[in-house]
Parts: C-alpha cells; sequence; structure tokens
C-alpha cells in the first residue's frame, strides 16, 4: 500500500471525547519505549508525524492521525511505566482499557513486543485481557535492527513458542524494525487487506 496522505488530527484524553468518524482504527499499543510512535513514523515515512522519546512516557493521549483519507492510526500510551506514581498509572490504564473495549473503529489493535526481551508478564496479561474480550489483534515485535541477522527468527520463536502454551492459535505476527524498515510493507498489506475486506 502506498500511504499519499498522513494527517495528524488530535490527541484525546479519553476514548469518549475521539473523534467520531466511522472509518476503520488501527492502534499501537505496547510497554513504554518500546517503539510505538516510531513505527507510526516509518509506516507512513514521516520523520515526526508521532512524537518520539527516548525517555519512556512520552506519549500520553490517544493520538488520531488520518492516512489516505481513509483510515486511521492510533498512537496510544504505552502500558507498565510506573515512574508517574498510581494515579497517573490507574488513569492511563484506564483511558487504555476503555479506548480498547468501547472504541466501536477498533479494527485491530497492534500490541508492539521488543524482539530481544523475554516474556514479560505485563504483556502476557494485556494479551489475555484482549483474548478474553475477543478484541481483534496482532503482535509487532520491533526493533529487530538490535539483533544479529540470524538471531531475529530465533529470538521471535522463542516468544511465540511461550504464547503456544497459552493460545490455541497463533495471533497475526510482523517482525519490524523502525530503523531499517524491515517489516513494513509486511504490516502496511495486512491493513490494507483488512480495509479491502470491510469495504
Ligand atoms: P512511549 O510513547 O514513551 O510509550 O514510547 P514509544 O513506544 O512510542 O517509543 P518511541 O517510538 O518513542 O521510541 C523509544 C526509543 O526507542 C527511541 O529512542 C527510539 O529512537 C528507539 N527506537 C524505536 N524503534 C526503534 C527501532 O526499530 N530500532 C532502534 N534501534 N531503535 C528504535
Ligand atoms: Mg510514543
Amino acid at each position: 500500500m502506498k500511504i499519499t496522505s498522513a494527517k495528524y488530527i488530535g490527541s484525546c484524553p479519553r476514548q469518549d471525547m475521539c473523534p467520531q468518524t466511522g472509518l476503520p482504527e488501527y492502534a499501537f499499543i505496547g510497554r513504554s519505549n518500546v517503539g510505538k510512535s516510531s513505527l507510526i513514523n516509518a509506516l507512513t515515512e514521516r520523520k515526526s508525524l508521532a512524537l518520539t522519546s527516548s525517555t519512556p512516557g512520552k506519549t500520553m493521549c490517544i493520538n488520531h492521525f488520518l492516512i489516505n483519507e481513509s483510515w486511521y492510526i492510533v498512537d496510544l500510551p504505552g502500558y507498565g511505566y510506573a515512574q508517574r506514581g498510581k494515579k497517573a498509572m490507574e488513569k492511563l490504564k484506564n483511558m487504555i482499557e476503555r479506548y480498547v473495549l468501547d472504541r466501536e473503529q477498533l479494527t485491530c489493535l497492534f500490541v508492539l513486543i521488543d524482539i530481544r526481551h523475554d516474556p514479560q508478564a505485563k504483556d502476557l496479561e494485556f494479551l489475555e485481557f484482549l483474548g478474553e474480550n475477543g478484541v481483534p489483534f496482532g503482535i509487532i515485535f520491533t526493533k529487530a535492527d538490535k539483533l544479529k541477522p540470524a538471531q531475529v527468527k530465533p529470538f521471535a520463536e522463542k516468544y511465540l513458542n511461550v504464547l503456544k502454551e497459552q493460545w490455541e492459535e497463533l495471533p497475526p505476527y510482523f517482525i519490524t524494525s523502525s530503523a531499517n524498515k524491515l517489516g513494513r510493507e509486511d504490516v502496511l498489506n495486512y491493513i490494507d487487506s483488512i480495509n479491502a475486506s470491510i469495504q
């Protein structure tokens, strides 16, 4: 799929304040610093469409980007970032849950996982929550450029093997790097195929 236009529409602190558009939405979530905003920039080939930072906790709102005037990318805050205190964490958790469960336009939620790390309880719990609530999702492994090329597949397989212990069927998954655009086409083609099937 070719991205011909990508526009920042706005940031909302709550799901019920998000734009009412009826267009399909693809949202990106995962732990703080996993590379959500960077991946959005890589997918759209826009350097600073979504704001990135080496300090975790950069994205604190629900951010909408209109793509090709026909679907949305949504950048969500990271979960599991404890630095901001208990109250702020609760607020973020609630914002994320309400968006994920109540947003009718949400077509697929991409859960980002740093390919270098062993499965972490927070991620596995979140995936379980999605499964229990019937939320359509895919997994995107990020930062593959940080591994030697020969390590990439074994690291992803190791992670997926842990998921297989819990899940009868694996979700769709993608191996990506925002640094070298690995997996960009795969993710975009997946989105394109869903958009075509719901038109
Ligand atoms: P929050 O909004 O804070 O939750 O973080 P985020 O998940 O949006 O992460 P962000 O895109 O801001 O990236 C965090 C850091 O990881 C930045 O320093 C990025 O440059 C770096 N990074 C992101 N993706 C990649 C990647 O594919 N490869 C490499 N080498 N670095 C990456
Ligand atoms: Mg971010």
